[in-house]
């Protein structure tokens, strides 16, 4: 959801910045744009175009039309205005002194627009974003980082700010509060991104901006200054993933190839959690005192994060005997929840910055919970906030749609689950070491799933052009049947959704009609029958059915659907994460063979950094 990029150093800005736009890509996005000093007319160089960044980057021949080496790249996700070139950024202002690039929302904006209308200022863009370059004029006596800091006590919100001013060709500034932005060192210039993914290709010596701080950005350093303007000095981390990691590599997706990335990212993520037959986190900060005394565990995330928590709840509570709620991140923080300082709040999120998440744990916080999370990227906002992260090493993801991140938070899940339960002998020790072999195990079952793609794919093409689509299943089956259903539409848009088997006959099952796809979810051993009766159930009504069950459970489930995909027996608790695995490439195969844009799906961001 909106990248920035910003670069400073002798080389031409321009093809920096499209490339790093490019990496960036994957967040999602509507209309692109740069901004480039141009010393021999002393001012900036503009350029938007609405639509795939190609098109910018066809008009400007990949950069090279542009001249200049400083300059702010921005891809813009509406909110404030519809797509189109003039509310791309960068937003210029009046007397065309400030560039800014923004990711996030100015909540105020509306009141400063009218402030500045009222003082002559003309408009051009519907953005809150012109607001804020418009309104640094507005302030602009000479002194830029003057000028920036009068804004900032004036707007509210949360920004990622890059800002150029044709004054001070030799420095970029950047600002961060609630939106995230790091800073890259390279050697004679510096950069500025929305993330690693945009400037790995220049420097892997970065730092992460902290909310409230303002960076100075030159050829020779960065200075990073506190919200009172003081001096910081930054630590700096060195990225030690390796370039491929965020290239498709031969792959015609990401989508595809992170699925495929899977069983490596659960080793990655698995294997240095395990030490001696037991589970091992470094730096733990919970003691068994503290674990004991937890009375309530929450949950709090969005999307398929949210769904891992659904999984989760059964996991937990199975394990730990403790009650587990589990909350959509966006509907926690409205819901005056019943939280204290025994209550434990499991936040999980991929990209660590999803805002409504964020929101969830400030507000858990505030209420007085521990707050531990389960995060892909590490450093990003959210992480940075908990009393404990623990980290996925799922590596970068670039699709939108989650894969690897899923599997390996679900897995994070279980040694959690596992961890708790031994603190708290609340399992028995052969059930403890039935299911960590199985969860060392599970990479290679993976392997064996990913290799019967094929399988799915001649399904996906028998059922790839129905318009509307069940998931059902119980319990386990239930929550795996919603990350089933959220991957098939959100990449191939077609209409589906997930019911626990037990609703059907409460409403849904009158939807069932002579053909109606019901993709029913029976790997659950302890509910199979029950699946086996919700099958005929929908049979009956005329339903096809694609059935998922455990190996061993093929040939009785054959019996009745109509056709049936298998994953190795594993123990229940583990069932779900090598279930989504047929699901994930099923959605794929029917998203590709409906031409659908699989990586960036309409109207999706990866990262939502506003409400
Ligand atoms: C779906 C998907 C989203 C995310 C959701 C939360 O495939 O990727 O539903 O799961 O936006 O994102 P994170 O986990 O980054 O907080």
């Amino acid at each position: 959801m909106c990248g920035i990029v910003g670069f400073i150093g002798e080389e031409q800005a321009a093809p920096i910045l499209l490339d790093g736009l490019a990496r960036l890509e994957y967040r999602g996005y509507d209309s692109a744009g740069v901004a480039v000093y141009d010393r021999e007319n002393n001012a900036l160089s503009v350029h938007k175009a609405k639509g795939r960044l190609k098109v910018l980057s066809d008009l400007l021949q990949g950069g090279a039309a542009v001249e200049g080496t400083i300059g702010i790249g921005h891809t813009r996700w509406a909110t404030h205005g519809a797509p189109s070139d003039v509310n791309s950024h960068p937003q210029v202002s009046q007397r065309g002194k400030i560039a800014v690039v923004h990711n996030g929302i100015i909540e105020n904006y509306a009141e400063l627009k009218a402030f500045l209308l009222a003082n002559g200022v003309e408009f051009r863009s519907e953005t809150d974003t012109e607001v804020i370059a418009q309104l640094i004029e507005y302030f602009y006596r000479g002194d830029i980082l003057t000028a920036v800091n009068r804004v900032l006590h004036r707007i509210q919100g949360a920004y990622a700010l890059g800002i150029l001013c044709v004054d001070t060709p030799d420095q970029l500034i950047a600002v961060r509060k609630d939106s995230p932005l790091i800073l890259g060192y390279g050697d004679g210039c510096s950069f500025l991104a929305s993330d690693v993914t945009a400037i790995i290709r220049h420097t892997r010596e970065i730092s992460y901006m902290e909310d409230g701080e303002v960076a100075v950005l030159t050829r020779t350093g960065i200075q990073c200054y506190d919200h009172l303007m003081q001096p910081v000095q930054k630590e700096v981390v060195r990225v030690d993933w390796e370039i491929d990691a965020a290239e498709k590599g031969g792959y015609e997706h990401f989508m595809f190839k992170e699925i495929m990335e899977q069983p490596d990212a659960l080793r990655r993520c698995i294997s240095p959690r395990i030490r001696d037959g037991e589970v091992f986190f470094e730096d733990f900060v919970f003691d068994a005192d503290y674990i004991r005394n937890i009375d309530r565990i929450f949950i709090v995330a969005c999307g398929s994060s949210y769904h891992v928590g659904m999984v989760g709840k059964y996991t937990l509570e199975r394990l730990t005997r403790k009650p587990v709620e589990v909350s959509l991140a966006s509907e926690f923080r409205y819901m005056d929840p019943i939280i204290d300082e025994r209550t434990l709040v499991v936040v999980i999120s991929q990209s660590g910055e999803t805002l409504d998440t964020m929101a969830a744990l400030r507000e858990a916080r505030r209420l007085g919970a521990k707050i531990l999370s389960i995060v892909n990227v590490v450093g990003s906002s959210i992480a940075r906030e908990s009393d404990q992260v623990l980290y996925t090493w799922a590596g970068p993801e670039i699709a939108v749609a989650t894969t690897k991140g899923y599997t390996t938070q679900l897995a994070m899940v279980d040694l959690l689950g596992l961890y708790f339960a031994r603190v708290l002998g609340t399992i028995q020790p052969e059930e403890y070491r039935e299911v960590l072999t199985g969860l060392s195990e599970l990479p290679e079952k993976m392997e064996r799933v990913l290799q019967d793609r094929d399988g799915v794919q001649y399904l996906a093409s028998q059922y790839f052009n129905h318009r509307s689509i069940f998931f059902v299943g119980r319990n386990l089956d239930y929550a795996l049947g919603l990350e089933g259903s959220l991957k098939l539409k959100e990449i191939s848009y077609i209409h589906s959704e997930a019911y626990a088997s037990g609703e059907l006959k409460h409403g849904t099952i009158s939807l069932i009609e002579d053909g109606t796809l019901v993709v029913a979810l029976g790997t659950y051993g302890k509910l199979f029958e029950k699946a086996m009766s919700n099958v005929v159930e929908v049979k009956s009504r005329g339903a096809d059915v694609l059935a998922l069950t455990t190996e061993s459970r093929r040939e009785e489930m054959a019996r009745t659907a109509n056709a049936v995909i298998t994953i190795p027996d594993v123990s229940d608790i583990l069932l779900p994460s090598l279930g989504v695995v047929p699901l994930q490439l099923f959605a794929y195969y029917v998203a590709l063979m409906n031409g659908c844009d699989i990586d960036k799906p309409r109207n999706l961001a990866k990262s939502v950094t506003v409400e």
